[in-house]
């Protein structure tokens, strides 16, 4: 690692186009300015060293600013290779407000050096807090840890290609100093997690005794996974598809695998479109939701010769497989919204001799298989909503970063164990109370007997733990 590099990003030009980007979402991220307002005089980070591996986008960097305005000290990388917009990057590397290591299609190798980048200070020393998407910073930290333990572990033999630039990356830093990983674990405050599969990870860690420092799950602040899950992903689906193919959706058979708060978005935005919706579930309630709905609930076999399109949206490992592959008809669209690009077995394209690849434009694949049929797989796997477009829109991420905000706030003052938590019920309606403004919202206020015929506070939290929104 060259500590002495500032940041790296794609072009430093796009930096004022970036600036004019971020003040456009001023006034569709109240939660975030509100946060600025009320938190930017007390200072609550000051002193501390705050890690960042999230999508690199206009609304990120929004996030970027609003903590730098609490008084931190921030290095950042991208979470995705293809989601980083290069125009926020440089606007947050001319401003000064973080370093940044991250652009458009990083390499894999290039990913890992980003995140371990971003996680080591020009002194040597690491974050104190972390901001994760999907677990990656989190991971490199844990792996690294264990690799220190036990060096036998760094010359294991990686299964895929992505395994080996990771295992690369973590022989390249054990040479360097191999006691580096647990002496940034031993310094780290907390770190608080984005999504569905970041949080599956911690609480899998947790469950193993394994978690080296407290965590806060903001996916599963209502705020966040009730709206950006859904809400989000019902808007930065359909715009993905568009960029990247132009196809017309009206008539069209969409296949939806997983209807949990990603998968109740995307169908519910393919049928606005007017396609026909089928969606796959293994979890009876939400089979049973989908069809009081009004979806087809099938399984691949069903679905598999009739799709038009299909969209993985499960968090879940190979659910599409090269055997569904070559059955789909001639042309079919592939893509994932969910985190990782295994939802589909993408190894079985790359590595099977039958299949050719003829690339139409960057994040847009045409696949012949041994079928003689093509496919057209969208952002090689990955994420759709952030490779082929630009990720949710601002408004319903100012929800889920002011949660972060406030996790970041928690972790930075509070004294947490070694344990994963979630944002109280308070906080979590408070994000919410922040964004009813800008969309002419007036709240009834309870009456004394009111609150207390229901039991409740007049200023809230109005709902029991137990309640499911
Ligand atoms: P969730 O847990 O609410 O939903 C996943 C659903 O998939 C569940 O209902 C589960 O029963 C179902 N499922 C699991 N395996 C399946 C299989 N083999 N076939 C059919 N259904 C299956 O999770 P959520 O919040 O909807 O997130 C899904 C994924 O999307 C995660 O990886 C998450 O990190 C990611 N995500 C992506 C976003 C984006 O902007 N692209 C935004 C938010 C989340």
């Amino acid at each position: 690692l060259d500590l002495t590099l500032k940041n790296k990003v794609a072009d430093m030009g796009l930096a004022e186009w970036g600036n004019k980007d971020m003040q456009l979402s001023e006034l569709e991220m109240p939660g975030l300015m509100a946060s600025r307002a009320k938190y930017g005089p007390e200072k609550p980070l000051a002193g501390l060293k705050v890690m960042g591996s999230l999508h690199m986008t206009i609304q990120t960097a929004m996030l970027i600013e609003t903590l730098k305005e609490l008084g931190a000290d921030l290095r950042w990388a991208s979470c995705n290779i293809f989601s980083t917009q290069d125009h926020a990057a440089a606007a947050i590397a001319a401003n000064e407000s973080s370093a940044v290591f991250a652009w458009k299609g990083e390499t894999l190798e290039e990913y890992w050096w980003c995140t371990e980048m971003a996680l080591t200070w020009p002194d040597g020393s690491g974050p104190d807090l972390i901001v994760d998407d999907g677990g990656d910073a989190t991971m490199l930290i844990h792996e690294g840890v264990k690799a220190e333990k036990d060096p036998s572990l760094l010359d294991r033999e990686p299964s895929n290609a992505e395994e080996k630039c990771f295992l690369d990356r973590l022989k390249a830093a054990y040479k360097v100093d191999p006691q580096k990983w647990t002496k940034m674990a031993a310094k780290i405050k907390g770190v608080s997690e984005e999504t569905t599969t970041g949080v599956h990870r911690l609480y899998q860690l947790e469950a193993a005794g394994e978690l080296l420092f407290p965590a806060i799950n903001v996916n599963d602040s209502v705020t966040k996974s009730k709206f950006d899950n859904l809400y989000g992903c019902q808007e930065s689906l359909a715009d993905g598809i568009k960029r990247a193919t132009d196809i017309m959706l009206a008539g069209k058979v969409v296949v939806v695998f997983g209807y949990g708060d990603v998968g109740k978005g995307c169908a519910r935005s393919m049928r606005g479109y007017g396609a026909r919706v089928m969606v796959t579930e293994i979890d009876p309630i939400c089979a049973l939701q989908a069809a009081m709905e009004g979806f087809e609930v099938v399984t691949m076999e069903d679905a598999v010769g009739k799709g038009d399109i299909f969209v993985t949206c499960t968090g879940n490992y190979h659910v599409i497989t090269g055997a569904d592959m070559e059955k789909m008809k001639d042309e079919a669209i592939v893509c994932n919204i969910g985190h990782f690009d295994n939802e589909i077995d993408m190894a079985y394209l790359e590595s099977d001799e039958g299949c050719t690849c003829l690339n139409i434009k960057p994040q847009v694949d045409k696949w012949t298989l041994n079928s003689g049929r093509s496919i057209i797989v969208l952002a090689e796997g990955r994420l759709v909503n952030l490779g082929c477009a630009t990720g949710h829109p601002s408004f319903v991420m100012s929800n889920s970063f002011t949660n972060q905000t406030l996790a970041q706030i928690e972790l930075a003052t509070g004294n947490y164990d070694v344990k994963v938590y979630t944002l109280s019920k308070k906080m979590d309606e408070e994000v919410a109370r922040l964004h009813l403004e800008r969309l002419s919202v007036k709240l009834t206020t309870l009456t004394k007997e009111q609150a207390d015929y229901i039991s409740v506070p007049v200023e809230g939290p109005y709902k029991a733990e137990h309640y499911r929104y």
